[in-house]
This record gives structure tokens, sequence and C-alpha cells, in this order.
């Protein structure tokens, strides 16, 4: 290497933090009102009283900044909560830009240390006198009373507002709901200490965390699952500060400042309605006969994986209503899951390798001949990682089965 080039590559802790940085950076995307609203109605809509004389609190959020303490300090009183507590981060690279509160764009426009702060409410009143209790009387009440801003100084390991900072853990010993669009790039590490101090949650988070080996156990165990969802699976959110950031065509609106994320959804284990309504389904022979889809329709049967003593359902619609056996079907399914209907038992991913289901390990060797049969050239196909139809790798998949009636006595 030239001594030129060299000097062009950076170090590799300067490569870390640069990696820190655009990770960091990557976090800062801003939750819309209408989506807080409407997955929070979505709770409400089987039962009424979930957040009652409950404390809230969001973690990752700005109280200057969030639409999540901008819906919930507005519907205090609606909702009936006990308390509502925010955070927000110091190491946010945007703290103090975008604000909802119009005090500080004041002076220079920009919020002065300290930027990590907690916001605790404990009611919200009608302080302009207008026969409505909102967010305009929280916008005064904040205004009226600075010491209702607590500054939070972090510690050694963590920087102030972090989420795993000693004063953050306090709070969230207190709350009982914590709601939030966290920063993704934490995402395993924030689910694990919620669950670990058993919190109920509504958080949004990267579809693909289903899988991760952290975030699977829980959903299989139903001790997590996915919220009601954004319209269409098209979540939009704010980017105040895109700088730099390169979006893919129809990723990013100029016009409305929004960016379109398809792989994202709600995580909680709150329940809603939508959950327990029950996926409509085709018998095993009225799809191969009828299915509007052309792979399987016509079929003489669906297939069977090599390595798992089950059947590959390509696609959620086609699951057969009336197979007993274990089914590997899209991650997709989850948004579907309904936990009277289905079981899960496992996935086919290389984190659950020890799946009862799964009925041959490939060798090396087994893997190296795969892949020159597959591609026509020297390779390693990893076949332990996935589902294997045909000596070919199919997409990640969950395997489920239909819930079993427990024979109960009648009634
Ligand atoms: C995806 S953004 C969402 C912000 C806000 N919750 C919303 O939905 O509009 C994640 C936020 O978490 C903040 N954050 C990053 N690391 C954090 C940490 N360790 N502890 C607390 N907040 C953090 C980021 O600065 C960012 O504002």
């Amino acid at each position: 290497m030239t001594q030129a080039k060299k000097r062009r590559m950076p170090s590799k802790s300067l490569n870390q933090g640069l990696g820190a940085a655009k990770a960091a950076k990557q976090d800062e995307f801003y939750t819309q009102y209408v989506d807080i609203q409407k997955e929070v109605e979505a709770y409400l809509e089987l039962d009424s009283e979930t957040f009652r004389g409950k404390v809230v609190y969001c973690n990752c959020d700005d109280p200057f900044e969030s639409n999540f303490f901008k819906y919930f300090a507005a519907n205090f009183n609606k909702l009936g909560l006990k308390t509502l507590i925010t955070t927000s981060y110091d190491g946010s690279p945007i703290a103090g830009q975008g604000t909802l509160f119009p005090e500080y764009d004041e002076g220079n426009g920009k919020r002065q240390k300290p930027k990590a702060l907690a916001v605790i409410l404990h009611q919200v009143k009608d302080e302009d006198g207008d026969g409505a209790a909102n967010v305009t009387d929280v916008e005064l009440f904040l205004k009226r009373n600075k010491a209702a801003r607590i500054a939070l100084k972090g510690s050694d390991k963590y920087p102030g507002g972090d989420f795993r900072s000693p004063e953050c853990v306090d709070f969230l010993k207190e709350a009982a709901i914590v709601v939030t669009n966290p920063p993704f790039s934490l995402f395993r590490e924030y689910v694990t200490q919620l669950m670990e101090h058993g919190k109920k949650l509504v958080i949004i988070g990267p579809k693909n965390a289903t899988t991760y080996k952290e975030i699977f156990p829980l959903i299989k165990e139903t001790k997590l699952w996915l919220g009601s969802g954004f319209a269409n699976g098209n979540a939009y959110f704010s980017i105040p500060d895109h700088g730099d950031r390169e979006f893919a065509d129809g990723v990013y609106d100029e016009s409305t400042g929004l960016v379109k994320f398809r792989n994202v959804g709600w995580f909680t284990n709150l329940d809603h309605g939508r959950r327990h309504q029950k996926l409509p389904l085709m018998t095993m022979s009225e799809n191969l006969k009828f299915s509007k889809h052309k792979d399987l329709k016509g079929k003489p049967a669906y297939d069977r994986y090599d390595n798992y003593d089950a059947i590959e359902v390509p696609f959620t619609d086609a699951i057969p209503s009336d197979y007993a056996g274990v089914m590997g079907v899209p991650i997709s399914f989850l948004d579907k899951y309904n936990p009277e209907q289905f079981e899960i038992v496992g996935t086919t991913e290389s984190n659950d390798r020890d799946n009862a289901y799964r009925t041959r390990v490939y060798t090396s060797q087994e893997c190296r001949e795969g892949y020159s049969r597959r591609f026509g050239k020297p390779g390693v196909y990893d076949l332990n990682a996935s589902g294997v139809v045909d000596g070919v790798k199919v997409f990640k998949r969950v395997l489920i089965r239909h819930r079993r009636r427990t024979k109960g006595k009648k009634k």
C-alpha cells in the first residue's frame, strides 16, 4: 500500500468512532403524532383503562421535541395517567434544534445545555383558563415552573439521559408502561432492559429484530408481540437534519420532510384487538386448487423441507387450515399472529439450531457441494442457516402450527 493511500485510511479506533457516529445519526428519526395516537387507540379499543392510573415513561424523548411527550401530555387526563416521565438524551446530535414549544426558539434558536433533562408531570391543569386542559397548558406550566425540569448528569459510563444511566433506571423502576421509539442501534439492549425490569412496553423497532436471538424467544413465549402497526405497513418519520444521509429512490419526500420505512413496526406486550382476530384460511387442497399464488396453484402438494419436519408455506394467506403438523411461514406472519389460533415452535434461523423439528445438520463438505451444485463454482452454501427445499435455501421462516384445542369439560 502506498503512503498516500495509507494516510487516507482511518485508524481502527477512528473507524469505530465513525461507525458509532453513523449509527447515532441513523437513530435520529422522529415519530409522527398521528402514528402514536393510532397505536395507543388500538390498546384503548380493547381496554379503555389500559393507561389509567399508570406511570408512563418515554425514555428516548426530548420533552421539547418528541411527539410521544406531546401526545401523552395532551391526553394526560383523557387516558387517566398518574404520571408522565420523559427524559432526553445528551448524545442526540439534534437536541435543541426542532422544538414543540416556541420558548426554545427564542434567543439563538438552540437550546443551551443541559440537553439531557427529565420532565415529570403529575397532573395537567387548565393553566390558561380556557376551559380545557391540553398541551398548551403543559407549555405554560413548563414556562412558569422551571423546577419541573430536572437536569440529568449521567454517570462515568453513560451520558445524561442514556436509558442505561442510573438516573434513568430509577425512573424506569417507577414506570408501569414505557412508550417510545428507541435508538435501533441499541434495540436488543433496550428491550432486554425493559424485560429484566418486567415493564409493559409499546415501542417502535426494526421488523427484522423479530429474528434476533434476544428477541425471538420472547415472541415465541408470547412475552412480546407486534403491535397494531402502521397503515399498510408504511411508516413515515421526520428527519429534521438529514444532512449527508443518502436514501434510495422514493424513501425521502422533500416536500413533507418525511422518510418512508417499510420494515419498521410496533413491539408490545400490551394486548390489542388485532391479535385476537382469526386469520381466515383455506384447506390444503383448496389452496393447491385455487390459490392466487402461481407458485402454489396447481402443485400436487406443499413442499417439505429437507432439513426440518415441516412443510414450506411461502405466503401467510396460504397457511392450510387443516394441516396439523409444523409449517414454515414468512416473518410477516407475525403481523397476523393470533396466539389462540397458532403456536410458534421455532425459526429456521441459525440462532435456533437446537430446534426440535430440525432433522438434519449439514457437514461443511455438504455445504461446499451444495454451493457448487447451485452456482457452478466453488464456495460454501450455509445450508444450516435456513430451511432447505430440494437443496435450495428458502427465505427466513418462522415455524408454527395450529394451536391444538385442549379438551375441556363441556359447560
Ligand atoms: C429513533 S429516535 C426517536 C426519537 C423520539 N423517541 C421519537 O420517536 O420522535 C431515537 C432517539 O433516541 C436517542 N438516543 C440514542 N441513544 C440513546 C440512549 N443510549 N439513551 C437514550 N436515548 C438515546 C436519540 O438521540 C434519538 O433522539
